[in-house]
């Protein structure tokens, strides 16, 4: 067990060394963040939070996370599909840029994103229903405080007799089996250790993989 624990200590600690990898995105575009603007202002209103380039980054378990990144006026006309945010994400600017379309599944476990500027072309992911005000001007498109999509819409009945549907960003929703069910639809009822017994199984091949993918890589890197 201590051997697992400390695997899983490992495999935070490799993915910490590459969440610097993260700050990158703030790195985008050159510029730092306007003062009028929400991620700015998000910045100053939560404690502990500091700006980096164009990002508002918040200390969370020793790890540096994007809670606001401005890449307004960056000229993308696509986003980087390596470009990730966590669900601690709370704002995103993404206004004054020649944006076709955006990853299809970017906003996916999003949850806490509170507020988002598109340009005007671009629907409020999961559309209008997924928000509780949207405004547009002629350039802007802004998607206020985000809707469980849960709650009356057609998701809600999807979700097997023994499960609860639950949020997992803008439009997307999940649906979670009740306490005692797993499986298939949640139809099978009681506990079932065989599946710790794989998870734990995975979790050590995982830790094992992931050991030797960042080996090989240093390697490959240092030559
Ligand atoms: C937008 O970005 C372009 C190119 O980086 C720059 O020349 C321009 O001044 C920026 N616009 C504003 C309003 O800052
Ligand atoms: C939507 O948000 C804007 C900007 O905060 C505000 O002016 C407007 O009153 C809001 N609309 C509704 C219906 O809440
Ligand atoms: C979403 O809301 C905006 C602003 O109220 C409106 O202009 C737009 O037509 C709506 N889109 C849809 C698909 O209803
Ligand atoms: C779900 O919708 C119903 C009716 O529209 C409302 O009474 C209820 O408060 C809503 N529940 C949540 C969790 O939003």
């Amino acid at each position: 067990m201590a051997a697992l624990l400390l695997c899983v200590y490992f495999l935070l600690g490799v993915m910490c060394g590459e969440a610097t990898g993260q700050e990158q995105v703030c790195e985008t575009c050159p510029g730092s963040l306007r003062h009028s603007s929400q991620v700015s202002r998000l910045c100053r209103e939560t404690p502990g939070a500091k700006s980096h380039a164009r990002c508002c980054l918040r200390l969370i378990n020793d790890r540096h996370v994007i809670i606001g990144l401005d890449l307004w006026n960056c000229s993308l006309s696509h986003l980087d599909p390596s470009l990730t945010l966590s669900p601690a994400a709370l704002v995103l600017d993404l206004s004054s840029n020649p944006l076709q379309d955006l990853p299809s599944e970017f906003f996916r476990g999003l949850l806490g994103l509170q507020y988002i500027a598109l340009p005007a072309t671009l629907g409020c992911p999961g559309g209008n229903d997924s928000w509780e005000n949207v405004t547009v001007t002629s350039t802007v498109r802004e998607c206020r405080d985000q809707r469980s999509t849960c709650n009356g819409t057609a998701e809600w009945v999807l979700c097997p007799e023994n499960a609860v549907c639950s949020p997992d960003g803008p439009g997307y929703t999940q649906c979670l089996c009740e306490t005692g069910f797993h499986g298939y639809k949640c139809l099978r009822e009681g506990s079932f250790p065989i599946l710790m017994f794989f998870g734990i199984l995975g979790l050590v091949t995982a830790c094992l993989s992931v050991l030797l993918w960042c080996t090989q890589r240093r390697k490959v890197k240092s030559q």
